[in-house]
This record gives structure tokens, sequence and C-alpha cells, in this order.
């Protein structure tokens, strides 16, 4: 193909639309009847697109690979680029692997003055990383996040499925000795937390 003229291949550019990933179907059975009673409630299942990543999140051990947006896109019938699209956009959907544990920090204007940043800089220091990043050993990932709406508790931190307030940098280590020996509030706990929330009914006959 001739080059236009003017054009300047960027070096290390992605030209070309990359292959599909490859099929790996995860949802369980459990995981299937859920999203069969969620499309019940939805009048197609382009609407349902949204809870059956929640759904994918939990069953793909709290991320979103290509290969869970493929399944989702394929579980609902629509294209892959559909469904990667909403996964994009919304940031709560875990596009890479996070920590063992997810350290959200609120720094809204409440744990900010309540010494929220106070709290973020000492987990850098202690933990080795900067926001955004996780520890080299796989078990934490810091960010900062928007009001929690737990204001009354600042600084909030949200660690998978559970919220812990009144956190300072004096306290703030004992938390992540409590977490380094739980197995709870993961990433996939906080996506199965919401998936309940979408079939209450279910829930409560359990
Ligand atoms: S400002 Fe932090 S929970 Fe509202």
């Amino acid at each position: 193909m001739s080059e236009q003229a003017g054009y300047v291949p960027v070096v290390g550019a992605v030209a070309e639309p990359q292959p599909a990933p490859e099929k790996s179907y995860r949802f369980s059975e459990q995981a299937i009847q859920e999203l069969e009673e969620i499309l019940t409630h939805y009048p197609d299942k382009k609407s349902a697109i949204l809870p059956a990543l929640w759904i994918a999140q939990r069953e793909y051990d709290g991320y979103l690979p290509p290969q869970a947006i493929q399944e989702v896109a394929d579980r609902l019938e629509r294209p892959f680029v559909e469904v990667e699209g909403v996964a994009t956009f919304y940031t709560m959907y875990n596009l890479r692997k996070r920590g063992r544990h997810h350290l959200e920090v609120c720094t809204c204007l409440t744990c900010a003055v309540m010494g929220a940043y106070e709290v973020v800089h000492h987990l850098e220091k202690r933990l080795g990383v900067k926001v955004g990043q996780t520890t080299s050993d796989g078990e934490f990932t810091l960010s900062e996040v928007e009001c929690l709406n737990y204001c009354g508790a600042a600084t909030v931190v949200q660690v998978g499925d559970k919220y812990f307030g009144n956190i300072t940098k004096e306290n703030v280590d004992e938390l992540i000795e409590t977490l380094r020996n739980s197995n709870e509030f993961t990433p996939a706990d906080l996506a199965n937390a919401i998936v309940r929330l979408h079939i209450p009914e279910r829930t409560a006959k359990k």
C-alpha cells in the first residue's frame, strides 16, 4: 500500500484492529442462572450489560480481561466492541487485575479536611507504591476515590465490599495488618455484593 503524502507512521502505534480474544467461558452455573434472572428485569439483552459485567467481574476474580468482556458479549448476543465500550466508560469496572485488597481512599472534601491525604501519603510510604499502583506481592492496590457518601466517618477507605471509617495515619497500619490476614473484602466480593443488589429476591431466598 502506498503511503499518503504527509503520513508519518507512529512508531509502536497499533494501526490495525486487534484479534478477538480467545473464548474461554468462565461463568459458573450459578452465574448463568443469575444472568437469566437479571435478564427478566429488562426489555432486551443490551440493557443488561452493566449487571452482566458485574457478574463477569466476580467470575473473573475481580477484573475484566478481554475474555470476560467477550463472554458477556456472547451471552448477551452483542458485539464485543459495544460491551467493551461500556466496561471502559465506568471506573468501577477493573480492566486490569487489582491487588488482593483494593484500598480506595476517599479524598473528597470532608475526608481531605480530616486528613485523607496524610493517610494516602502514609500508605504510599508504607506499601512502597504510588496511587494507582499495586504492591509487588499483589496484596494491595492503592487508589483515590470521590465521596463514598459516608462523610460522617471521614476519612473513609473502601476495601472491596466494606467501608472502614475514621481512618487516620495513626490507625491505618492496623487496618493493613488486618487485611493481610483476611480473605474477605476482595474486588470479587464487591462485584458479588453489587450482583446481589440486582437480584434481592434470590438473595432473600437463601
Ligand atoms: S467526603 Fe469522604 S465519604 Fe464523603
